[in-house]
C-alpha cells in the first residue's frame, strides 16, 4: 500500500455569518474558480460558521475570520494495483487500523476529510517526520512534488523512548445523532457552472426562515453541506432534502442510492491539538466493519454511517463510551 504525502499546504479557518458578504468574492473564486485544493463545509445553521481548508497563501483577512495556527499537509493511501470491484471497506473504515490508530497511538493529531472518491487524512506540517516514522513500517511513502510522485525517505526519526501506548481508548466527547439524512454525492466539474449559483445558496445562503418549511425549531435537526474540489474531483455532502434542488442527473449517486446518518462529536470546540478522536470513533467502526465517512470542521467532528446501521453504531459508540 502507498500512501501519499501531497504538496498542498493547508490552512483551516472558519468564517461567521456575518463575514460571508465581505468575502464572497474571495470564496467564489476559491470554492469554483482555481483549479487548487479546497473544502468549504458550512455547517450547523444555529452557529452560523462555515470552515475552508485551503491553499493558505489565498485566504482573504477579515475580522470575521479565524484561521487556525497549524499549517496542514494532506496524506491519501492508495491500495495500489488493486481493482476497484473487490468489496473493500470504504471511507475512514478502511484506514482504521492502518493509519489513524497508529498515530492516534503516537499523540499525532489528525483533521480528517472524507471524500466520495477518497479519504484525506491532515497532519500538522511540523509532525511530518513522526508521521512518516509511524507509518513508514505499513506503506510505501511517495510525496508528490511539483505534480510528480517520488520516493519519500524519511529521516530516521524517533521519538526517543516514548513507546506508543496502546491502552483501549474510550470515547470521550459527547455524542449526537441528528435526525435527517445525508447523501454522498459528486458531480462532474463541467457542470459546475449550472448549478454555481445553486451551491451558492446552499452553501452560504439557505438555511434561514424561507427554506425550513417544516419546523425550523428541530433541534434534533442539523444543516451541514460540504463542498470539495480536490485535484479535479468533487465530492458534495448534503441532507437528502438539499439534493431534490439539483437538476436530476447532475449528482452522481452510486446504484444503491444509500442515505447516510450522522453521529456528530463534540460538546465544546473540540480544537486542533487533541489526537485520538478519529480513532475512538474509527476503530470500533472497523472492527464492527461498518462504512463510514469522518469529516473534520473547524469545531466538531462528523462520521457518516449507513442508515440502516445507525443504531447498531451507537449501541457499540456508546459501550466505548465514558458518558453512556
Ligand atoms: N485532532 C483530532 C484527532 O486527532 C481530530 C480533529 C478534531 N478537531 C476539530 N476541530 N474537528 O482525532
Amino acid at each position: 500500500m502507498e500512501l501519499h504525502i501531497l504538496e498542498h499546504s493547508l490552512k483551516v479557518a472558519s468564517i461567521e455569518k456575518e463575514g460571508i458578504q465581505i468575502c464572497t468574492h474571495g470564496l467564489i473564486k476559491l470554492a469554483f474558480l482555481a483549479s487548487k485544493t479546497r473544502y468549504v463545509h458550512s455547517s450547523p445553521s444555529r452557529r452560523q460558521t462555515c470552515t475552508l481548508a485551503l491553499d493558505f497563501k489565498e485566504l482573504p483577512e477579515s475580522e470575521h475570520i479565524s484561521v487556525a495556527e497549524a499549517t496542514w499537509l494532506a496524506l491519501n493511501v492508495v491500495s495500489g494495483g488493486g481493482n476497484a470491484s473487490n468489496s473493500q471497506p470504504i471511507g475512514v473504515t478502511k484506514i482504521a487500523k492502518s493509519v489513524i490508530a497508529p498515530l492516534a497511538d503516537h499523540n499525532i493529531s489528525v483533521f480528517m476529510l472524507s471524500t466520495y472518491q477518497t479519504d484525506f487524512i491532515l497532519v500538522r506540517e511540523r509532525d511530518l517526520p513522526m508521521v512518516m516514522h509511524t507509518l513508514s513500517s505499513e506503506f510505501t511513502l511517495l510525496r508528490v512534488v511539483n505534480g510528480e510522485t517520488v520516493a519519500a525517505h524519511h529521516l530516521g526519526v524517533t521519538n526517543g523512548f516514548v513507546k506508543p501506548k496502546l491502552a483501549p481508548r474510550p470515547i470521550i466527547h459527547p455524542l449526537s445523532s441528528p435526525s435527517n439524512m445525508f447523501c454522498v454525492t459528486s458531480l462532474d466539474p463541467d457542470t459546475l457552472p449550472s448549478v454555481a449559483t445553486l451551491l451558492m445558496d446552499v452553501m452560504f445562503y439557505s438555511g434561514g426562515s424561507k427554506e425550513s418549511g417544516a419546523g425550523g425549531e428541530d433541534t434534533s435537526h442539523i444543516r451541514f453541506f460540504s463542498f470539495s474540489l480536490i485535484e479535479g474531483y468533487i465530492s458534495l455532502v448534503m441532507d437528502e432534502q438539499t439534493t431534490q434542488r439539483f437538476p436530476n442527473n447532475v449528482l452522481f449517486t452510486s446504484a444503491s442510492g444509500e442515505l447516510w446518518k450522522m453521529v456528530r462529536i463534540g460538546g465544546q470546540p473540540l480544537g486542533f491539538d487533541e489526537c485520538g478522536i478519529v480513532a475512538q470513533i474509527s476503530e470500533p467502526l472497523a472492527t464492527a466493519d461498518i462504512p463510514a465517512y469522518y469529516i473534520s470542521t473547524f469545531k466538531f467532528d462528523h462520521a457518516l454511517v449507513p442508515e440502516e446501521n445507525i443504531q447498531s453504531v451507537i449501541g457499540a459508540l456508546r459501550s466505548e463510551s465514558n458518558l453512556a
